[in-house]
């Protein structure tokens, strides 16, 4: 694949907006770091920006709207948050809040999870990009998985060249460090990542963040026994399929890992959510995104803590 990489300008955006349009990830540079930006309501989409950055896990993800209004159609905001927002918005502050069940967000955005990061980003670029696509826009930072945040455009065509197809230009990011994020539970707010905005009085939370970035301590799983490496399903399992392993669902019947990505949360759930007392899934190639999808379902069949 070729990378292009446009400065940042009307056409530059439109282009970029048409292959987010198409479902493909673009990189654009936001007011903390460049971010790799999908439509966070195509599944697909969002799976691609895992094949991208070659990332062996999936973990949940920013998404990025123009504004409180747009957020407040995805998640419920309490009191607290919704204050922090205003006062913040637009601005590297990112809140973990409630997803509501219409939000239409793709559950691999969230990892399954029922709580979804948002911001409102300050940076031009990003805001004209939100603007034309009219979509949320999932946005990790643009560069492959294990590499330091791209601040310019060029770390992110080292990273990621031939990996995605636009890079917006629009000289380094002025920050250089990713939001802030916090989350309220309980009436507490408390720091999942410290960032460029400090809240007086706010804790980091035990076991989030800065040692282990991006990793978190709670996960989505289903509720029940899950068996890797299934061919075929005893009487009281649920077979999620792969290829030509039909399942009673299946991942990818032509054995696409980008499709299976897109599928896999929704079929867990749904596997969770029926009848049957135990859930069987089918071999998963290991190569490419089928890391991060062998990560999940491993993490799936452990045995609960
Ligand atoms: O500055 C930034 O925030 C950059 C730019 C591109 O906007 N974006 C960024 O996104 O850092 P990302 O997706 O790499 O950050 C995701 C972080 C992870 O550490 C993840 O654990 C946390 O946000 N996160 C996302 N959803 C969460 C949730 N529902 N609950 C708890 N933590 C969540
Ligand atoms: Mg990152």
């Amino acid at each position: 694949m070729q990378t292009r990489v446009l400065p940042f300008r009307d056409e530059a955006i439109a282009d970029a907006a048409r292959l987010i349009e198409a479902g493909q990830p673009v990189a654009i540079p936001t007011e903390t770091v460049y971010g790799l930006a999908a439509d966070a309501t195509n599944a697909e989409a969002v799976a691609r920006i895992y094949e991208a950055k070659g990332r062996p896990s999936f973990n949940p993800l920013i998404v990025h709207v123009p504004d409180l209004a747009a957020a407040e159609r995805i998640a419920e905001l309490g009191p607290a948050l919704r204050g922090l927002a205003e006062d913040h918005w637009p601005g590297p502050l990112t809140i973990v809040v409630p997803l509501r069940s219409d939000s239409g967000i793709a559950s691999l955005v969230t990892a399954g999870l029922s709580t979804i990061a948002l911001r409102v980003p300050s940076h031009r670029a990003m805001r004209a990009l939100l603007r034309v696509t009219g979509m949320p826009l999932a946005a990790p930072s643009a560069n492959a998985s294990g590499s330091i945040s791209p601040t310019r455009a060029e770390h992110v065509l080292r990273s990621l060249g031939g990996r995605i197809s636009l890079i917006i230009d629009d000289g380094p990011s002025p920050g250089g460090i990713e939001s802030t994020i916090i989350a309220e539970s309980d009436g507490k707010m408390r720091l999942l990542r410290r960032g460029p905005i400090e809240i007086p009085g706010v804790k980091l939370a035990a076991g989030s963040g800065i040692e282990a970035p991006g990793q978190l301590a709670s996960h989505y799983a289903p509720s029940k026994p899950l068996r890797l490496d299934a061919t075929v399903a005893a009487a009281d399992e649920y077979l999620i399929g792969f290829g030509k392993i039909a399942g009673d669902a299946n991942l990818s019947p032509s054995g696409d890992l980008v499709e299976a990505a897109s599928r896999l949360f929704d079929l867990l759930y749904r596997a969770d959510a029926l009848a049957k007392a135990r859930i069987a899934v089918a071999p998963v190639p290991t190569a490419g995104l089928g890391a991060a999808i062998n990560d999940r379902l491993k993490r799936a069949a452990a045995p609960r803590q």
